[in-house]
């Protein structure tokens, strides 16, 4: 990759991108090795990068179309920008239970981008869990038996509890429990703690059983990156193969910043 630097954060997950100014349209070529480099690392972070929402929006561009959020609310004249904040009268910030965005969707988004203007003095940090390396890490048996289940993924649990309830039903869909990336064609576990409800067609213990010990696996600090978040920083990251956790360690400060949400397709 010449036209962009690339620097690896951890043997499984996350690289930083140097020599890339997001605030100037980008070349051709620089946008192909921001989509390799995604396909790589997982998730890549970028540093003082002063974005307007349309230049949000063009960088979200390059990596798939945006979808609009189905439950939290879109900023004023642009219904695909969703505010990420948090400050003192915050009761709830997103994010902070291991999730992969959206997978409530029949179509959940490929990925995001997140950036933030304002950042806590200390804390804030968003974690990143490699869904491929957790996969990766399992026994032979245990990745075949795993391989022909199906999960529950219901955004109403948790929506309703912070959206409030619109008299309609936020998204539940059903999608394997591990995934085939369509680019890579690399195998991740895909439930997660905030949407996944269940496993279909064994007992509840078993299913019970079988989450716990796959939502676990996202927390080994093995499979893991963590950004230290600064002013004007830019996350990307790809919901098919990564979960995150944005920490909440920093009320009453603020937290503040956009978040685009990429277009996917149905897991397979
Ligand atoms: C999110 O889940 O999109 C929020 C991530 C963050 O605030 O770091």
């Amino acid at each position: 990759m010449s036209n962009i630097t690339v620097k690896p954060m951890t043997k499984n997950i996350g690289a930083t991108i140097g020599n890339l100014d997001l605030t100037k349209p980008l070349s051709t070529e620089q946008k192909a090795d921001l989509k390799q480099a995604l396909m790589d690392y997982q998730v890549i972070f970028l540093r003082d990068q002063p974005i307007s929402h349309e230049q949000h929006k063009e960088v979200g561009k390059i990596f798939s179309n945006l979808i609009v959020h189905p439950g939290a609310p879109s900023i004023e004249g642009h219904k695909d920008i969703v505010a990420i904040h948090a400050d003192e009268n915050s009761k709830y910030v997103a994010g902070d239970n291991w999730h992969s965005d959206l997978s409530c969707n029949p179509e959940p988004p490929m990925g995001s981008m997140l950036y933030l203007h304002t950042v806590p003095e200390i804390g804030g940090d968003t974690l990143f869990s490699s869904m491929y390396a957790a996969y990766d890490a399992l026994s032979p048996a245990l990745q075949e038996y795993l391989s022909g289940l199906e999960a529950e993924h219901d955004a109403n649990p948790v929506y309703h509890s912070i959206y409030g309830d619109y008299g309609t039903a936020y998204p539940c869909s059903t999608h394997p429990v591990v995934r085939t990336h369509p680019v890579t064609g690399r195998k991740g576990i895909f439930v997660n703690r905030s949407y996944t409800t269940r496993i279909l067609g064994v007992s509840k213990t078993e299913s019970d059983g079988i989450l716990k010990m796959l939502f676990e696996l996202a927390k080994d600090p093995n499979f893991q990156v963590r950004f230290e978040w600064q002013p004007h920083s830019i996350a990307i990251w790809d919901n098919r193969c990564t979960q995150h956790f944005a920490v909440w360690d920093y009320f009453p400060e603020t937290r503040s910043g956009y978040r685009v949400t990429l277009e996917g397709d149905k897991p397979f």
